[in-house]
This record gives C-alpha cells, structure tokens and sequence, in this order.
C-alpha cells in the first residue's frame, strides 16, 4: 500500500462515509470476479445481511437494465445488490425523458440497449439492429456476417409495439444513443452517419444533426484479456473522424459517465439515499453538500476514476488498484491517487480500518 494522503476526519466525526466501486478491473475482469472482491464487498454487509457501509457501483459499462446487472453482481458476489446501488455510464439516460420519452429515437451497444432505454420509460426506441432491418441494403455488407446482435431473448421488440415502420419512415431520428461498447463497428458508424446527416438513412438535410449521446468516453478499459481492450471512447474517435470526412459539419455530441463531475454528484445524491433509506444505526445531517465526511472512489482507470474524483472534490477520495488498467509500482504520474493498492480487498480493509 502506498503512503495515504488522506485527509483528517476528526472534524467529520459523526457524519457517514461511503464507497464508490468501479467494475471492470476492480471487481471483475469480463464476467469473472478478481480474486478477493467477494469478500471485500461482503464485509460491508452486517451478520443479518443488512448493509453497513452505504455503497454503490459506479461503472462506465453498461448495456443491461440496472435491475438486471444487480441480480447478475449478487449471485457473482454473494450478496443482495439493489438495483439502485449499480450506476451504469447510461443510468443518466433517464433525466433526458423530458425531451425524448415519444420521439423517435436509436440506440447501439452490446446487451440489449433498447430493452434499457425502454425501460427507462422512452416509448419509441429502436436497437440500431431492428432500424437498420427496415432499410434494405443499407449495410452492404451484412451479407457476409453469419451472426447478429439482436438480443437473445428480443424482450425490447414487444415493449416497442408502439413504435412501428410506419413511424420509421415518417420520422425523423431526433437522436442516437451510444449505450455501451458497440458491437458491430462497421454498421454502427455507416447507420449512424446516415442518421446523423440527415435523420433518416433515406431523408433529405432539413435541419441541424439529430442529438447523439455517450454513455461513457473510456479509450481502453480492462476486460478479460491480458492487455487493454479499445472502448466506447475508441468507437467515438472512429465516428467522429469519418463522419467529419463525409459531412461539412463536425460531430456534436454529448458525454456522460466518468470523469464527468456530473456522474460524481450523482452518485453522491445516490449514496445518501442509500444511507437515508437503509436501516442504518445513524441517521444525521440531511442536508445534501456535507452529509458524507468521505466518499470512497475505488477504480483502476487513472483518467477516469483517479481525475474524476479529483475533480469531483470534497468529500471524494480517488483510489487506486492494481487490477486493471493501472499496474505500475508507485502511483499515477498524472492522476495519482491518494491511496494506491494492489486489489480491491486491499482497499476495503484500509478504508474499514480507517473509518470504523
Ligand atoms: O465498457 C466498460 C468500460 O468502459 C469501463 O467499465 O467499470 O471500468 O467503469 P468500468
Ligand atoms: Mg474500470
């Protein structure tokens, strides 16, 4: 463990502290979970099963509801994970209901993107798989891919009825969402070109370029093989560059997720709920900006989870693991943290020793 620069709490004595968890390369690598992870999260979890530090996952994956990869991390984790404890970089998705709950909208990415946008309450969502299927040729190589990326069990088509072809010929996409890391690259960036154009494959220019989102911006992130794997941030590089090839135009867009300060604040708001509505022994101070002395953000992407922190300030504390992205000796040269340990367990007794 490197030497701590943690602040001194003595003034906060009394007031909550919660932690933060990434994902993929602190608790898991792909869908296994890192050796010790288990146990790190089950000692915030009293004998009854109750929790007793408040804490979350705060993750730039995503791709399935947040219902779903909370019953996934329990039975990977052996605890009971609520829904509201995983943020996913799309979690965000649902403040944007307002503008887009009954317009015509596209969304990509491994899972089932639609299904978590519909459920998110957005009426008219289409897989970028299903919109492409009414556009003959559109992909002119779709004939030499033997698979799909339609879900396995397309629960997202039957919540779609309301939206029908009738409405994808008329309409115009009024915006495209990057929920998770895209599948098909190749597809994804000529559709989304034709979208982002003109909103529609086969549409005239008439107005301004339909809204596109990112659920998150990671270059590379930690998955199961050894080396680091390319990310929704790589696929962005990739749009962006051919789409200001082939249209006068540059690409607008709009990222969410860490390091984005707004992704901190959220999961602030999130932990104190948590800690609100859960049986904990102490309930104090309600007020919002200084409820926790500390807040705990466990991550192995030093320009993600290590600067975000940062910039979120008080009360977060960037910690670093070994585990994914990072694996250097000492600490990060431009995003150090202000705790570097080998793995998650590691984290959780120093953090456990110093609070408690
Ligand atoms: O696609 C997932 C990745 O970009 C990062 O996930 O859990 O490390 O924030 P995480
Ligand atoms: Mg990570």
């Amino acid at each position: 463990i490197s030497q701590p620069l943690l602040h001194n709490s003595a003034q906060f004595k009394g007031l909550p502290f919660g932690i933060a968890f990434d994902i993929d390369g602190v608790i898991l690598r792909g869908r296994a979970p890192i050796a010790g992870a288990a146990q790190a999260i089950q000692r915030l979890y009293h004998k009854d099963g109750t929790m007793k530090v408040p804490f979350l996952f705060l993750t730039n994956g995503g791709g399935l509801p947040e219902s779903k990869r909370a019953l996934e991390l329990s039975e990977l984790l052996g605890v009971n994970i609520l829904p509201s404890q995983v943020v996913q970089g799309h979690s965000m998705f649902r403040n944007l209901l307002g503008r887009y709950q009954n317009e015509l909208i596209v969304a990509t990415g491994k899972g089932d993107p639609a299904l978590v946008m519909s459920e998110y309450g957005f009426n008219k969502v289409f897989s970028i798989e299903e919109y492409t299927s009414y556009f003959k040729d559109i992909d002119p190589v779709s004939q030499y891919k033997n698979w799909t990326t339609m879900p396995k069990n397309d629960q997202s088509s039957t919540l779609m009825k309301k939206a029908s072809a009738c409405d994808v010929y008329r309409e115009r996409v009024k915006a495209a969402f990057v929920v998770s890391d895209p599948v098909d690259w190749g597809r994804d960036i000529q559709v989304l070109c034709d979208i982002l154009r003109t909103g529609s494959p086969s549409g005239q220019e008439n107005g301004g370029q339909p809204a596109l989102y990112f659920a998150a911006d990671d270059l590379e992130y930690q998955a199961a093989f050894p080396a680091k794997r390319l990310g929704v941030g790589a696929f962005r590089i990739a749009l962006e560059s051919i789409f200001n090839r082939v249209h006068h135009t540059p690409l607008e867009c709009i990222i969410y997720g860490k390091p984005e300060p707004l992704a901190f604040k959220n999961a602030e708001a999130t932990l104190r709920q948590l800690h609100c509505h859960t049986d904990f022994d102490v309930q104090l101070n309600n007020n919002q900006s200084d409820y926790f002395r500390a807040l705990y953000m466990v991550g192995d992407n030093p320009s993600v989870d290590i600067k975000g922190a940062r910039q979120a300030g008080d009360p977060w504390i960037p910690v670093l693991t070994r585990t994914g992205l990072f694996q250097g000796k000492g600490n990060h040269k431009e995003y150090p943290a202000d705790l570097v340990v080998d793995t998650v367990k590691d984290a959780v007794d120093y953090i456990l020793e110093k609070e408690f």
